[in-house]
């Protein structure tokens, strides 16, 4: 069981606790988004038992989200990220990823990476940068398997 890291700015809380995550905001955002879009819920839930997760919450509602898939020692990938549309641009966004990049077992990873459309201007806030050498990184990259998921066998 992870370390359970917690930070408080009322109303307004980040956790990594596991109990506190809404599936249902969660599934609600990630299924309609351009990264996963349709993404069933059972491997929705999947892969947040399979992760590190943290939650943004206001009043106790889930308001935003991240997941970390880590070995919790030497790598991890950062993704699923967001904030509901209503609660951008006030820093909650970037609350969240600082949060999450304090958690204990992250501190000692060799190497962490993620993919974002445009959001690169936030992780730069972080240290993210360009791939240094891309022609060292290959991807096996199936952006329809929801839909193929759906089909009859
Ligand atoms: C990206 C997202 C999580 C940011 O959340 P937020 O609460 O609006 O972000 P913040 O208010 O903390 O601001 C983020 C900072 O990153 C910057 N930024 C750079 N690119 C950005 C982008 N594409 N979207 C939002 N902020 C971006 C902002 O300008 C801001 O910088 P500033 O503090 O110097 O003004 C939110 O816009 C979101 O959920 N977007 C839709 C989902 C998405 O694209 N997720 C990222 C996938 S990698």
């Amino acid at each position: 069981m992870p370390v359970l890291l917690e930070k408080a700015r009322p109303p307004f809380l980040v956790s990594n606790d596991p109990a506190k995550l809404d599936l249902e905001v969660i599934h609600g955002f990630l299924s309609n988004s351009y990264w996963s879009p349709g993404i069933p819920l059972a491997v929705l839930q999947r892969a947040v038992a399979g992760s590190l997760c943290f939650g943004l919450y206001h009043n106790g509602s889930q308001i935003g989200f991240a997941r970390i898939v880590t070995d919790h020692a030497t790598f991890a990938y950062l993704c699923d990220v967001f904030v509901l549309e209503e609660y951008r641009g006030r820093g909650l966004g970037h609350w969240l990823i600082q949060t999450l990049t304090e958690h204990p077992d992250l501190q000692a990873l060799r190497r962490t990476i993620l993919v974002t459309r445009d959001a690169h201007g936030l992780y730069e806030k972080f240290g993210f940068c360009p791939l240094v050498r891309p022609e060292g990184y290959m991807e096996l990259h199936r952006p329809n398997v929801c839909e193929a998921q759906h089909l009859p066998e």
